[in-house]
């Protein structure tokens, strides 16, 4: 007997409210690994700061922002193959305060992706770092909520923190993976060890060491992959985005 098993379509939100530790960049990343594998990849900016827009260089044309307002369809813009993109907007800013009399505001994005999420495998949403009514409808289109965070002292209360609000609204974190890793750091050992300890299978093994390249790439609009395929950055990127798929794929 044959069994036939169909994949499913998995949404999932880049969520941290620090800024600066590295949503954007895995998005992009995570994204772009999994579209050379196959995977059929929506990216969905929902930062006003537009970065990862401006890493896939895409127009501003059916943003985000004109989404959730129900100004425009959703068309995704294409990247690459496989790869494709909601582009986000400096007016995206506004939405928050603007949508926040609708009735069920939490909703829209869900509601205006129901239609499309089923043409992809995967929908990766790279959340603004605050937890406003963007980011709220971001959560509420996601199947699975994934946490970049540093080995700090300090990323553990943001960890507490992040996890508090989730409950608030019925959500948890579903994966921890640690960025912008420096073994040589003592500080940095110890807290990786002690989120391994704590968090057991809701962490991702695979460290996202600190690399330049992954600073670098983004000025040229390129994936690690595409700007420096061997360096540190593009195997941490390769060996995270396998555990993503080894699980969820
Ligand atoms: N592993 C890394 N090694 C070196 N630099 C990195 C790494 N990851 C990200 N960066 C750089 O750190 C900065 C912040 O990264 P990124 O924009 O991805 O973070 P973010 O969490 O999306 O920030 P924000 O909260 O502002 O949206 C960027 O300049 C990025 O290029
Ligand atoms: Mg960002």
């Amino acid at each position: 007997m044959f069994l036939y098993i169909y994949a499913m379509s998995k949404t999932i939100s880049l969520l941290n409210f620090k800024g600066g530790v590295g949503k954007t960049t895995s998005t992009y990343n995570i994204g772009y690994y999994l579209a050379t594998q196959g995977y059929k990849v929506l990216l969905i900016d929902a930062d006003a700061q537009f970065n990862l827009t401006q890493m896939a260089a895409a127009d501003q044309t059916s943003s985000l922002y004109r989404i959730l307002k129900k100004q425009s369809v959703v068309s995704p813009h294409k990247i690459a193959d496989n790869f494709y993109i909601i582009p986000s907007s400096l007016e995206l800013i506004k939405a928050d305060i603007e949508l926040s009399g609708q009735i069920h505001r939490e909703y829209i994005l869900d509601k205006a992706l129901r239609r499309i999420k089923k043409n992809f495998d995967f929908v990766l949403i790279d959340c603004a770092p605050s937890l406003g009514l963007t980011t709220v409808n971001a959560i509420f289109t996601s199947d699975l909520i994934f946490v970049p965070i540093e080995a700090e002292y300090l990323s553990l209360t943001g960890y507490s923190v992040l996890t508090e609000a989730l409950d608030n609204i019925d959500y948890e974190i579903d994966k921890v993976f640690i960025t912008k890793y420096d073994s040589r750091k003592v500080l940095n050992r110890s807290v990786k060890d002690s989120i391994f300890d704590k968090l057991g299978p809701n962490a991702f093994q695979t460290p996202i060491r600190q690399n330049v390249a992954l600073a670098e790439a983004p000025t040229s609009s390129q994936s690690i992959f595409e700007y420096a395929p061997d360096s540190n950055g593009a195997k941490d990127y390769e060996s995270l985005t396998k555990e993503i798929i080894k699980e969820y794929g």
